[in-house]
């Protein structure tokens, strides 16, 4: 796992943006993995400023997001399925048909959830997938307890993420207390992990991804398994990192280091 602690969020997403920048110079038809919430808002804007100043194009880039609220229809402002049209995909020339965001309204959520499996595997698997975690350590919506090899399933939020959401709704009890999500299994196998996180009130959960124990009380530790899992932090989220200092020193010598 490779940490690397920026001073702002503005900076840490732009070392992110930098990065998934890079696969789509290398591979045009690259696929994604997007996160929602509140952490990746500044790496899409970043994206957005590249694909309009610097000519990043996303015309041949698939998608697939990680989660979705059950019940929520596409169009709710709440629901990840507008989020990421307001946020990202309205503002880049990526093409309708290669967006895929798990469905809040099947009438079949089994099926559902295999078919997008399916899909991802056909689509060639995802080569970078971008990662939030939750204050009590979730990736996606796996909660405390999901297995680490878990797949795309519905899952019902623990109580401190319908707290944690409940900002963007009128009131608590508006937050769907279900979701689809893919699995920690499904995340783990994308090529390039990419996890941000900010502000003092996730640093004791990256503090358990970082350096605690692999544990599905933790599912974020599970990065610890992945072989190339980029972790870009602010100086609060990282405010309780025990190793800190080596996180630094090997980031100031890495451009010395011998090519491998
Ligand atoms: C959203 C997602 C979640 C969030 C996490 C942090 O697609 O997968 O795991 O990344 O809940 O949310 P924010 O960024 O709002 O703090």
């Amino acid at each position: 796992m490779e940490v690397v602690v920026l001073p702002t969020y503005a900076e840490m997403s732009k070392a992110a943006a930098a990065i998934v920048a890079n696969v789509l110079n290398e591979k045009p038809n690259a696929v994604l993995g997007m996160a929602t919430g509140s952490t990746p808002l500044g790496l899409y804007q970043e994206l957005v400023r590249m694909h309009r100043e610097e000519g990043l194009d996303f015309a041949q880039v698939t998608t697939f997001n990680l989660d979705e609220y059950v019940g929520l229809r596409p169009n709710h402002p709440q629901s990840y399925h507008y989020f990421m049209h307001e946020n990202f995909f309205k503002l880049v020339n990526i093409a309708p048909t290669n967006i895929y965001i798990p469905s809040g309204t099947t009438s079949n959520y089994r099926s559902f959830c295999d078919w997008y499996e399916r899909r991802i595997t056909e689509c060639g698997g995802i080569d970078v997938q971008i990662l939030g975690i939750g204050s009590d350590g979730h990736i996606a919506f796996n909660e405390p307890g999901s297995s680490l090899s878990s797949r795309t399933r519905l899952k019902t939020l623990a109580k401190p993420t319908i707290d944690d959401n409940a900002r963007f709704f009128e009131q608590r009890e508006d937050v769907p207390i279900y979701a689809i999500t893919m699995g920690v299994g499904t995340i783990l196998e994308a090529r390039t992990l990419v996890l941000l996180a900010n502000g003092k009130n996730k640093a004791t959960a990256c503090a358990a991804m970082v350096e605690g124990p692999v544990t599905s009380m933790i599912t974020a530790s599970a990065l610890q398994l992945h072989p190339d899992a980029r972790v870009f932090l602010d100086d609060s989220a990282a405010g309780e990192l025990k190793m800190r200092d080596y996180y630094d020193w090997v980031r100031r010598k890495k451009p010395d280091a011998p090519q491998t």
